[in-house]
């Protein structure tokens, strides 16, 4: 662990500023001592707000007057509303362009807080201190930040990096397990596109073996890092970090808009897409199928099998239209020829994607 921060410590000019634990709060505290805003105001929501808040002021104890604001919890909120209701607040309690905001919470706080921050006044300071494992090692990480479009996955948006990343894992100890196991999705991602050697580590981690985990998510951070450092604005190798979510985001927006089914949380999705676009990587890539069967074993033992009717597959093949990547109604996926060699912009048949559905049903 000290590596990596000593790392993330010595390349602080030129990427990213993401601190860890005691050296994150420090680094904290120095930056609001220094910068003297003329107001700090605290994006939030209502759990993180009951969960997290007393953690972060224990640990920023600094005689200054933050001012709170709470949205309701949930992706459903992640929308243009909540904003227009943040804005307002901002205006009403005197933000001006001196002022800080800091993002305290999970994937939506930091992706509607950054966005929030990002286009008030033409642009405040912002700085992310994620709560969830999720937004730890993904959402608060490379800067995008961004809001949802109905119900179009982070529709709009824009990339703007946060002042700096404050990462405590002392906040995983209020999370849920299911979101913990939510963000172990993005872990599994970063092993699968990135590095075979930490793939093995994250597949067999023990999530409540604390300093061993704990590694393991720093180096999560570090491989985003190093992605996002390469291409900020995703031109080529960041659009790798999209695996696994072309039908992933699919698959959400459609369990999002139909009000009878359960939202899924984004890892539980992302881990239906990333089995998924594994299987079609061993169809046409070439991807070995050793190795897809362990990848479904691996998805499959930390993630409940969600059951796709004939009408939800239709939808979701309709959904993926609108996905980001996608270039003249065509939809291009990012697919593995192996462990951590991956190939970008590739199109995939309807057939095909039907298939990976059966597959995934029947592993
Ligand atoms: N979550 C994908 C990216 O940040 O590029």
């Amino acid at each position: 662990m000290r590596n990596i921060i000593k790392n993330m410590e010595s390349n602080e000019n030129v990427a990213e500023q993401i601190f860890c634990n005691e050296v994150a709060w420090h680094k904290l505290s120095v930056f609001l001592r220094q910068s003297t805003p003329s107001k700090v105001f605290i994006i939030t929501d209502q759990n993180t707000q009951t969960h997290c808040l007393p953690y972060f002021r224990e640990k920023i104890r600094l005689a200054l007057d933050f001012h709170i604001i709470a949205i309701e919890a949930g992706e459903i909120h992640k929308n243009i509303n909540t904003c227009t209701s943040v804005w307002a607040t901002l205006a009403e309690k005197g933000a001006d362009r001196n002022s800080v905001v800091i993002n305290l919470g999970g994937g939506v706080i930091t992706d509607l807080g950054g966005f929030v921050a990002s286009t008030f006044n033409r642009g405040l300071k912002f700085i992310h201190v994620p709560t969830s494992l999720l937004a730890m090692v993904d959402a608060a990480v490379g800067g995008k930040n961004g809001i949802d479009l109905g119900h179009l996955k982070n529709k709009i948006g824009l990339v703007n990096p946060p002042q700096m990343g404050v990462v405590d894992t002392g906040f995983l100890k209020t999370l849920p397990r299911e979101h913990l196991v939510s963000g172990l999705a993005e872990m599994l991602k970063h092993g699968l596109i990135f590095s075979e050697a930490y793939w093995e580590k994250v597949r067999n981690c023990n999530l409540a073996a604390a300093p061993q985990f704990e590694e393991l998510i720093w180096e999560s951070i570090e491989i985003k890092k190093t992605i996002v450092a390469q291409d900020p604005t995703e031109n080529n190798i960041r659009k790798t970090l999209n695996f696994g979510h072309t039908l992933g985001h699919a698959i959400e927006s459609f369990f999002l808009e139909n009000n009878g089914l359960k939202p899924l949380l984004h890892g539980e999705a992302v881990a239906a897409g990333i089995l998924m676009a594994t299987y079609i990587s061993s169809e046409i890539c070439g991807f070995p199928k050793r190795k897809l069967q362990e990848v479904s074993s691996t998805i499959c033992n930390y993630f409940n099998k969600i059951t796709f009717t004939e009408e939800a597959i239709e939808a979701i093949l309709r959904l993926l239209v609108f996905d980001k990547k996608s270039r003249n109604g065509q939809v291009l996926f990012v697919l593995l020829e192996d462990i951590g060699r991956t190939k970008i912009d590739c199109i995939v048949s309807n057939d095909l994607i039907y298939t990976a559905f059966g597959y995934y049903k029947n592993f």
